[in-house]
């Protein structure tokens, strides 16, 4: 079984991710972090459980991530100090777009997200695939208590980052790492030291993942379970929202998904037995790559230095390319199967 820690930020496309995550038959989760990103902390942790519970894992522990970035936080105070912001115009009111999920029964234990990714850490020294598709703030708060993280874990993914100065936030910056950059800095830096290095998936390869509304109308007629045939119906109402939302900004009336890839790209690579394999159903380079912290017009700005001017040891296995279609083959194929009940 590959032990797996997913912090996210449910968030619609968190929610595929999630949905792709309960189909896998040979993955222990062994934990599972809400953080604050798309909606405040509160409500991911509320997603993630309502996720979760629709699919019948109740048994999955969703741990309460950080209310608030490393900026707000001794020592990382940063003068651009601003009060954070939710992405409901992109994720709906609550994060779960038209979607109305069923209120969770179970309540989180008293493990918060830092604790919990130390502790999975330790459960499973060297062997711990950790994917982050939310703001890096849970991570780097579990490096203060935990330095050894990065050679206690296996390997660690990240959704996030804009590499080619386009954005999805700010003018340049990608909404994971605007959300929490002195989190980002910390994991990018720190994880230099991995056993594997981290493996970043920017926007600029995530937005060719693009649900269409034919897409999903396959996985919803082909799946035979009823039960997870419900859990994907919700899901559909969510991602009407982006839908929505995306034909809103110029995208045309489809979704793309950024979380899901990393989980599938994470969980692929982790089941071949040699770690030098590429990056599943992508094209990769290994950077140093760093957090813009100060600019006023910049900060949160991810930087790859291309030109070896910082004269740094690669930090990152960054994706440049994601072959979208035979992913999203993929991707439907494992929603429309539907988790072993
Ligand atoms: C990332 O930001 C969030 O809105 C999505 O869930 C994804 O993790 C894309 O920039
Ligand atoms: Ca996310």
């Amino acid at each position: 079984m590959i032990p797996l820690f997913l912090d996210c930020d449910p968030g619609i496309d968190d929610a595929v991710a999630l949905g792709y995550m309960v189909c896998q038959t040979d993955v222990e989760v062994v934990g599972i972090a809400a953080t604050g990103g798309n909606v405040p902390t509160a409500q991911t942790v509320r997603n993630a459980l309502s996720w979760l519970e629709l699919a019948g894992r109740s048994n999955i522990a969703v741990h309460p991530g950080a209310q608030l970035p490393l900026a707000h936080k001794a020592p990382y105070r940063s003068s651009a100090l601003t009060p954070p912001v939710y992405a409901d115009d992109t994720h709906g009111p609550v994060g779960t777009g038209h979607a109305a999920l069923p209120t969770p029964r179970t309540t989180p234990p008293p493990v918060s997200a830092a604790e919990a990714w130390v502790n999975a850490a330790h459960t499973h020294p060297g062997e711990l695939i950790g994917v982050v598709t939310g703001p890096c703030t849970n991570l780097a708060m579990a490096l203060e208590l935990e330095p050894d993280l990065p050679r206690l874990t296996k390997r660690i993914f990240v959704m996030g980052g804009a590499f080619n100065y386009r954005g999805n936030t700010k003018p340049t910056t990608e909404w994971n790492i605007d959300h929490d950059p002195e989190a980002a800095a910390c994991v990018f830096n720190r994880f230099a030291a991995a056993q594997h290095l981290p493996v970043v998936g920017p926007i600029e390869a995530t937005e060719a993942v693009v649900i269409t509304p034919e897409r999903l109308g396959r996985i919803l007629t082909g799946t035979s379970d009823p039960r997870w045939r419900t859990w994907l119906e919700h899901l559909g109402e969510a991602l009407r929202f982006y839908f929505e939302f995306h034909a809103s900004d110029g995208h045309g009336y489809v979704a793309q998904v950024h979380d899901p890839y990393v989980l599938a790209a994470a969980l692929q690579w982790a089941r071949h037995p040699d770690p030098t394999v590429p990056i599943p159903w992508a094209e990769s380079t290994r950077a140093a790559i760093d957090v813009e912290l100060e600019g006023s017009l910049t900060r949160g700005e991810t930087v790859a230095d291309w030109l070896g001017r910082w004269g740094a040891a690669p930090n990152a296995e960054l994706v440049r390319r994601i072959d979208a279609e035979s992913f999203l083959h993929h991707l439907e194929t494992t929603l429309t199967r539907g988790p072993t009940y």
